[in-house]
């Protein structure tokens, strides 16, 4: 397979083109196992993103959403646990280094919510083919890059590498050489998924969720099959969810929460800014320039647009 070197060092950190998209060295194994044995049932629900697109705010939604049945509205699982404990990473957790991973014990609330950083084209057959649900969040790629570049800095800070330029990250970002990239190929797949099944494959943007979240966890209840009811409404659910998971409190309860996630950062690395438009503070006019034209070039004619000035 084609191999370049990751944003950080190690071997593991290396990156092999599999099937079209980027995925490191030591998640390989795990994404070929799951895409071999993983059965999806029908009433499954898939947290899909890209890195760094509201993946971390897309699964306290969901579970929240989902499963707000199954606990007292005073002990909200997200007061105690990350949403990356609620809603694991098929490839980077439940599968690594276990082809036959327990499911049943994994997911203790129902039904099984499970997330995946992997494109449409490359997941498992079964998740395709059940009537199993997708939401996929996407984000203005500037941003994006942005993110993700903060978040490789602390990784790298962590594991003692030097920081890597913004002139670096940009160039490996345009080739699309980053976990899961190139990033218009991750969210054509969704968003043409999503047109032409609707009902099964949920398409969202970061920017609407920011602008109006009460609206877009509607449209999410409604599509989940778990629409607020008029009671629900009354009591104020639909704010009290969006608060939980809101930014702010997120971050509160995982500033002070203990161990390393799963990509080895601290939980509160997932909360940085928060913010629609950050890119303009570091982006070079003509770095602007080229991802524009890349954009355009990509995506025009598929009917999915950015907002891409701030
Ligand atoms: P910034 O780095 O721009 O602040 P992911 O969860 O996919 O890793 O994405 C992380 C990005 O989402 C970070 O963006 C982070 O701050 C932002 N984020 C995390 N939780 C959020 C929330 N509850 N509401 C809005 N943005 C959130």
């Amino acid at each position: 397979l084609p191999k370049e070197e990751g944003w950080t060092s190690g071997s593991e950190k290396s990156l092999y083109l599999y099937q079209g998209f980027w995925c490191l060295a030591r998640d390989l194994k795990s994404v070929i196992s799951l895409q071999k044995h993983f059965q999806a049932f029908d009433s499954d629900v898939f947290v899909a993103t890209s890195p760094k697109c509201g993946t971390t705010w897309l699964k306290a939604l969901t579970f929240s959403t989902l499963c707000r049945t199954q606990y007292a509205r005073d002990e909200h699982p997200l007061l105690n646990s990350t949403p990356h404990q609620l809603v694991r990473f098929l490839e980077f957790d439940v599968y690594l280094n276990n082809p036959f991973p327990d499911l049943e014990n994994i997911c203790v609330y129902k039904p099984r919510i499970f997330a995946t950083h992997i494109p449409y084209a490359s997941l498992p057959t079964s998740i395709k083919d059940s009537k199993c649900k997708i939401v996929y969040i996407c984000r203005n790629p500037m941003d994006m890059l942005i993110s993700l570049w903060n978040f490789m800095g602390k990784l790298r800070d962590q594991i003692q590498d030097p920081p890597m330029s913004l002139d670096e990250a940009f160039d490996k970002f345009y080739r699309g050489i980053y976990l899961s990239g190139p990033f218009y190929e991750h969210v054509l797949g969704y968003w043409k998924a999503s047109q032409e099944n609707p009902d099964k494959t949920l398409f969202l943007k970061y920017e609407d969720l920011k602008e109006d979240i009460s609206c877009q966890l509607k449209k999410l209840a409604m599509f989940l099959g778990v629409p607020f009811t008029e009671d629900e409404e009354k009591q104020g659910v639909v704010e009290e969810i969006a608060k939980i998971c809101s930014f702010r409190e997120l971050k509160e309860v995982q500033v002070n929460k203990k161990g390393l996630s799963r990509f080895g950062t601290p939980h509160k690395d997932f909360f940085r800014k928060g913010q629609v438009g950050d890119w303009s503070n570091y982006l070079t006019p003509s770095m602007v320039e080229r991802l524009e034209k890349l954009i355009h070039e990509k995506l025009d004619g598929s009917g999915l647009t950015f907002k891409l000035s701030s």
